[in-house]
């Protein structure tokens, strides 16, 4: 499925279901002096997770801009990019875990009304609590996995695999659920709680990862996992349960309201709608062919330049359209940057 169509189908899905649909916000954050891009689709909506009402009601949908520039230098492997579409659901003090998970296990893998994937494919992932601050395992949403699992008659064994420290050494297992800490089930702006800002929001997360059944890379770590960075597995979506707030003596409280943000990656949805476990092929398919028209070279022998020039250049062109000028500083800085990697990367396919 092409970027256009995995986002139309995600926005009516969401709309037969009760939400509005709202347009994204610039890539330049309106309100917010702390950061220079959004990089997610929760930034713009900050005040209404803490409770503010919003106009457009408390079931929302979108397709969110996001521009992340700490991963320039990742850009090049299969998934990295710098400029992306983050697919967006929220409840603001509406529904929450029993109705998000099936909707988006519903979304990924009905022919119909989503994307059709192979539900086998999918692998899922909840908190496993953290007694220290004293927020408890979350067996709702592995629960909840566990009966959509087996309604289609797929195994649906729940593992702990723990945390970083022990190495995620416990491996695959025959599972199909799995337990992490907080450096991976845990979503807030400023990442885990320990790290979280008095006043910030944030909760245990659920993350849905597909399988391309490829040999494990030892590489990255004696046992394969959903969170293996070897290429098996991509994440394509993650639905935050934003419950909490920081409390200026580092406990967390309950927010007033509980509630959902999903986000999902446009691109990589519709990179797995294909089975390809290269985002750029299907995500960037027309900058690709553009490329090799002009530069008369095959994506093939070239697929670091190619994917580096695809992903800055519509990086660059989403910036300028939203009103950045290349500059020296501030978020100008970065156009220039992006127009000056995709050079370099076109002279190196140019062998000049
Ligand atoms: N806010 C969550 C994220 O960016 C959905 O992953």
């Amino acid at each position: 499925m092409t970027l256009a169509e995995v986002r139309s189908k995600y926005l009516e899905f969401f709309k037969a279901r009760g939400h509005t649909i709202i347009p994204s916000a610039p890539l330049v954050p309106e309100n917010d002096p702390t950061t220079l891009f959004t990089g997610s689709g929760m930034q713009p909506l900050v005040p209404y997770l803490l409770g503010q009402p919003h106009p457009s009601g408390s079931r929302l949908v979108d397709s969110q801009k996001a521009f992340r520039s700490g991963d320039i230098e990742e850009v090049g492997d299969n998934r990295h990019t710098t400029f992306f579409e983050m697919l967006g659901n929220w409840s603001l003090g509406d529904y929450f875990k029993q109705e998000q998970l099936p909707w988006f296990f519903e979304f990924l893998t009905n022919k119909e009304s989503g994307v059709g994937l192979d539900p086998r494919r999918l692998f899922v992932t909840a908190f496993i609590g953290d007694e220290r601050n004293n927020v408890p395992r979350d067996t709702e949403a592995a629960e909840i996995w566990q009966r959509l699992f087996a309604e289609l008659g797929i195994g649906n064994k729940v593992v702990d695999i723990g945390s970083e420290e022990n190495g995620y050494v416990v491996g695959m297992q025959g599972g199909r659920i799995f337990y992490y800490d907080a450096k991976k089930n845990w979503w807030s702006r400023a990442g885990v709680p320990e790290n979280m800002p008095v006043g910030a929001p944030g909760g245990p997360d659920s993350e849905v990862f597909y399988d391309f059944g490829t040999e494990h890379d030892p590489k990255w770590g004696a046992e394969c996992h959903p969170n293996c960075d070897c290429g098996r597995f991509l994440e394509i979506g993650n639905s935050v349960f934003m419950q909490y707030i920081k409390n200026a003596d580092g406990t967390f409280s309950l927010l007033p309201k509980q509630n959902v943000d999903f986000g999902g990656g446009l691109e990589r949805i519709a990179a797995v709608s294909e089975n390809s476990s290269d985002v750029f092929t299907v995500a960037h398919r027309s900058i690709i062919a553009q490329l090799k028209q002009s530069t008369g070279k095959e994506y093939a022998d070239n697929i670091r330049a190619f994917r580096i020039i695809a992903d800055h250049v519509k990086a660059a062109v989403f910036l300028i359209s939203d009103g950045v000028r290349p500059d020296n500083k501030d978020q100008g800085y970065f156009v220039r940057r992006l127009l000056r990697r995709a050079i370099r990367a076109l002279q190196r396919i140019e062998g000049a």
